[in-house]
């Protein structure tokens, strides 16, 4: 089972439990869920308010992240991403540090969430 921990220096960690091989939730949909106060607009991958970093917890390190055109753009947008960023990415397979939590799929990993 993944664990997900939200973290913000403004308000106590929190630590979620997240549903091993649902692969549907969101980091988002899970921080409502949970009443983790992670800022977001239009949960669509295109305000970049719900902007968060994202870590690895356990030895396995980051599973690779699939990352939409949208996303991109709005990382790139945001000053997260340059274009040596996306090359490593797509050519390591590599997962981004940053991403939208409406838009990252939680995974069979143990993350921390910055936000
Ligand atoms: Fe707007 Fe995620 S809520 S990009």
């Amino acid at each position: 089972m993944p664990l997900v921990t939200f973290s913000n220096p403004d308000y106590k960690d929190k630590t979620v439990y997240a549903v091993a091989g649902s692969h549907t939730e969101t980091i988002l949909k899970l921080a409502k869920e949970y009443k983790v106060p992670l800022h977001h607009d239009c949960q669509d991958g295109e305000c970049g308010n719900c902007l968060v970093r994202v870590t690895s917890v356990d030895r396995k390190g980051r599973m690779s992240g699939f990352l939409t055109d949208k996303e991109r753009g709005v990382l790139v947008e945001l000053g997260k991403l340059t274009k040596d960023d996306i090359d490593r990415i797509a050519v390591d397979d590599m997962p981004s540090e940053w991403r939208l939590a409406c838009q990252m799929i939680v995974r069979d990993e143990d993350i921390l969430v910055e936000y």
